[in-house]
């Protein structure tokens, strides 16, 4: 297949398009961060006027799948305008043009849609309540996606993985500190689902592969705090796992409100694609052979400098 993926220097969409180029044709739409890349790049500021025509025009592509966002909580606080046209209008866009052109598409959202109170594990069927900007948005743009495209793929996602800076994902924040022998904050009292980003690519191809659309909660199987995964991510490396201190959000300094539970059940996605979903125990361990193999050198050697 041809693969179209927005956000190719973005912490999955770089992931992503390494791991596709394995079995497809690969397209990434890139701002002029990335260079020698072993795939093919399409530059686009998609937010330009007639930038989305143009991309679909010069990939041709059979699938879409769109990691581009502002996926930083606090930019989108800071600039809420932004942040609805990047995550809300232009998902809009891009799945009418998938409609018009016959091209799958899978539409990346959030685990954060959901505000936290549910006293349990939160499924597809649970109404979102999404407590910021960034969440607000992300629910509009799954809104809108659906709106003209409702075969579109939407996975509401949580990962950690290497990324073209270094410094983009929460397993790279844990891992600078603790290399450092720094000590770093680890907040008890949220609860997350993450999924390793090579998990995560792998699914997001077969969830395509096999013809799946419709919502789905693509994340790790296993829930833990934010602390308990910054003492597993030192524990797997080796390090010292003292110097992750255990604190409240509330104490954090953070502006953008954060959801305390973010459990998802993956039983829907387990049981369409008739196999188990990774967890995180798996999911450092290939973190760290990742590291052991030189990756994020490698991640490191395709930003243009
Ligand atoms: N990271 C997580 O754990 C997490 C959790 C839940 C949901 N998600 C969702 O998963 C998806 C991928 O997230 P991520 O963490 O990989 O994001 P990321 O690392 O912040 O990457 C965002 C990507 O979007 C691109 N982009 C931003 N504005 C653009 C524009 N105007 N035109 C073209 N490209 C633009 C960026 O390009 P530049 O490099 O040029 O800025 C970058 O490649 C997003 O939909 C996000 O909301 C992520």
């Amino acid at each position: 297949m041809k693969l179209l993926i927005t956000g190719a220097s973005g912490l999955l969409g770089l992931n992503l398009t390494l791991e596709a180029r394995n079995q497809h044709t690969v397209i990434g739409v890139d701002r002029q961060r990335l260079v020698n890349t072993p795939f093919e790049l399409v530059n686009a500021d998609l937010l330009d006027p007639g930038a989305v025509d143009s991309v679909f025009d010069a990939a041709r592509p059979n699938w879409l799948i769109h990691c581009a966002a502002l996926a930083d909580l606090e930019a989108c606080e800071a600039d809420p305008s932004l942040a609805r046209r990047l995550n809300a209008d232009l998902p809009g866009e891009l799945a009418a043009g998938c409609s018009k052109r016959g091209i799958r598409l899978v539409h990346l959202s959030t685990d954060s849609v959901f505000d936290g109170t549910k006293d349990g594990i939160y499924t597809e069927s649970d109404l979102p309540n999404p407590p910021g900007v960034y969440s607000a948005t992300k629910l509009q743009g799954e809104q809108n996606v659906l709106l003209t495209n409702p075969d579109a793929i939407i996975a509401r996602v949580n990962f950690f993985g290497w990324s073209l800076s270094g410094t983009r994902s929460l397993s790279e924040f844990f891992f600078n500190n603790l290399s450092a022998g720094r000590r770093c904050n680890g907040f008890t009292d949220i609860w997350f689902c993450p999924m390793f980003v090579g998990d995560l690519a792998e699914t997001l191809l077969r969830m395509l592969e096999r013809g799946l659309s419709g919502l789905y909660h693509v994340v790790g199987s296993e829930a833990l705090t934010k602390y308990d995964f910054g003492v597993r991510l030192a524990r797997q490396f080796g390090y010292d796992e003292r110097l992750v201190i255990p604190i409240s959000i509330a104490e954090s300094g953070l502006k953008a409100r954060r959801s305390h539970n973010l459990r998802l059940s993956v039983h829907k996605l387990s049981t369409r694609l008739g196999s188990d979903i990774p967890g995180v125990s798996t999911g450092l361990q290939k973190f760290y052979t990742q590291f052991q193999q030189d990756y994020p050198q490698k991640m490191r050697s395709y930003q243009q400098v």
